[in-house]
């Protein structure tokens, strides 16, 4: 990494530490009143997503512990911090990773993890008892670095089939759903819920709000 990026990340990390807690209410609004202007087109905005994740975690109060692949610059961690009893999250880029960590290095109930998302996964989920709220948003981004792939997601999920069991109510989002289509660098969705299916039978999967949902089918 070059000075001037190593400053730029600096300065980066001292505004999501200081003015993200302040400005996000005013920016939220801003961002999210625009959108609503628009017509709500695909995708959201992280804020809408943020709350979407709240209300989740709220609607479902078994869920204790919170798992994401791709940190990024732990904003979802952040506003999640207070949402669950223990949050974890993986990530690939060593210079990410070491500025979410002072970024959340107050909070003892949350653990970073940096490496490849589906070996993380095999290490966090070991004797998962858990029921777990997954927030699966690990790929390649521009400026960042590459792992094995673009996205991991198939084998992010065979780690979770691996570990958790399907009885638990585990819920499984995968953010960007928008992006599983044929030609990509992504599986498709078609994939996605075959493999799914073929590991956990009695799980639905849908997409709402540009996110594949992965639950156990609610019985009527
Ligand atoms: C879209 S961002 C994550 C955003 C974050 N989850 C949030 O909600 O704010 C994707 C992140 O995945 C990371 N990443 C890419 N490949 C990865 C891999 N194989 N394992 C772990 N992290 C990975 C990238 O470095 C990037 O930080």
């Amino acid at each position: 990494m070059t000075g001037g990026e190593t400053k730029r990340r600096k300065v980066d990390l001292y505004m999501r530490n200081w003015l993200y807690p302040l400005a996000y209410p005013i920016r939220k609004r801003q961002i999210l009143d625009r959108w609503e202007k628009v017509g709500r087109p695909n995708p959201p905005p992280a804020y809408f997503k943020h709350d979407y994740l709240k209300q989740l975690a709220a609607e479902n109060p078994h869920l204790t512990k919170f798992v994401e692949t791709g940190t990024w610059k732990a904003d979802t961690l952040w506003q999640l911090r207070n949402h669950f009893e223990t949050l974890h999250s993986a990530e690939l880029d060593f210079e990410l990773f070491l500025a979410a960590k002072k970024r959340l290095a107050r909070f003892e109930h949350i653990r970073l993890w940096q490496g490849h998302s589906p070996e993380i996964l095999n290490l966090i989920l070991e004797n998962n008892e858990s029921p777990t709220l997954f927030w699966l948003d690990a790929h390649y981004m521009s400026g960042g670095v590459i792992g094995a792939g673009v996205c991991p997601v198939l084998a992010e999920l065979e780690a979770i089939f691996d570990h958790c069991s399907e009885s638990t109510g585990h819920i499984i989002l995968i953010d960007d759903a928008r992006n599983f289509i044929p030609a990509g660098d992504y599986p498709t969705l078609a994939e996605v819920t075959a493999y799914v299916k073929l590991h956990w039978s009695s799980y639905d999967v849908r997409v709402q709000n540009d996110m594949i949902h992965c639950q156990l089918t609610k019985l009527d």
